[in-house]
């Protein structure tokens, strides 16, 4: 039987995850959020999302994979608040109209480890928002579709757009950076601790309030660089600068202070320069391939095993070697990407 929007088969959309390779801030706004300049990429690593009209009265949501906490199938999660954002947006305008669009039954495959600083949570929302409308048969103009991915939090626009770009304002304002040449493996350390986003703009707002001009310079070069073309030879050769191109450093180290040793210690043991993604805590570094992520995945995981490598918090450390995707469509398309081609291990 054919669900009230005519569709059999559900639609499906990855969800991938974020680096911030730089992370400027520029300074407070009136509304309290902070301009950024950031040059964001995404990664093969993502969740899987399918979404099928369904007859009940509400939206619905089931999670498998990484667990996303008690309050995972609630009301607050950015997927169901993403389908009741497009459904207000949409109005009768979908293709069984005038009335509302009716309830999805939204399935979540999550591999991308949660409020890590990996925009998962506001790449689901990207998602839900683009497959909603094709499950329903509508459409937004750009101008409306962004509205509704910056109403559902900043780094959603972001997600929206679909490929390695630069990004300013609060995270509204997307310019795609075309440029990268090959695929660059990235490793993903995540330790298990908690660092709460608001908490670290909060701290950077109390011992700085502006951003270090030194970060909005290399950050606006490799933007140029990503713009006009760059091979990952170059990239790699640049990941000492991007790996300390970010503001947010010295706010995460004090809302965080373990993470401060182990960035050291990581360092030491892969004797690369180590970044940080957004505010944290997931550290990143960036290899010519992914083999050689994966040879460092599997280095970290056995350090992390027998001790070697002491690591904050409680529960496991997240350890995955990926590649940074050219493109959001690039990734749907491909049967080579995907959390099968990542290496993940606890
Ligand atoms: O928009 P989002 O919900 O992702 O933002 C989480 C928090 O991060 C905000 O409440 C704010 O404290 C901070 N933030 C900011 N400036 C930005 C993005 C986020 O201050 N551009």
């Amino acid at each position: 039987m054919s669900g009230p929007s005519g569709r059999l088969t559900p639609v499906v959309r990855v969800a991938p995850a974020k680096l911030n390779l730089t992370l400027a801030v520029i300074g407070r706004r009136p509304d309290g959020f902070h301009d950024l300049h950031s040059v964001f990429v995404p990664l093969s690593l993502c969740d899987r999302l399918s979404l099928v009209a369904s007859a009940v009265a509400a939206d619905t949501l089931h999670v498998t994979g990484i667990p996303v906490g008690g309050r995972s199938g609630g009301g607050d999660n950015l997927v169901l608040r993403a389908l009741a954002a497009t459904r207000r947006a949409v109005g009768g305008g979908w293709a069984g109209g005038p009335g509302p669009a009716p309830a999805i039954a939204a399935r979540l495959d999550k591999r991308i480890p949660v409020a890590a600083g990996l925009g998962g949570g506001s790449s689901d929302a990207a998602a839900a928002l683009d497959g909603a409308l094709e499950v329903w048969g509508a459409q937004l103009d750009d101008q409306a579709r962004l509205s509704v991915a910056a109403g559902l939090g900043s780094d959603v626009p972001f997600f929206a757009a679909g490929g390695p770009a630069l990004v300013e304002g609060r995270g509204e304002r997307i310019t795609p950076l075309r440029g990268l040449r090959g695929t660059p493996g990235i490793l993903l350390v995540t330790p298990p601790v908690a660092v709460s986003t608001p908490d670290v703009f909060a701290a950077f707002a109390a011992i700085r309030g502006t951003g270090d001009g030194s970060v909005r310079l290399s950050s606006a070069h490799l933007a140029s660089e990503l713009g006009s073309g760059l091979g990952v030879n170059d990239l790699v050769a640049r990941a000492g600068v991007m790996a300390s191109a970010n503001d947010l450093l010295p706010a995460v180290a004090i809302v965080m202070p373990g993470l401060v040793p182990f960035r050291r210690a990581l360092s030491r043991l892969l004797q690369r320069p180590i970044g940080l993604s957004g505010s944290g805590p997931t550290l990143w570094v960036v290899y010519p391939s992914s083999s050689e992520a994966a040879q460092a995945a599997q280095r970290v995981s056995t350090a992390a095993a027998d001790g070697s490598l002491a690591v904050p918090g409680d529960g496991a450390l997240f350890v995955a070697a990926t590649t940074v995707a050219s493109s959001i469509i690039a990734l749907d398309r491909s049967p080579e990407s995907g959390p099968a081609a990542d290496t993940a291990a606890g």
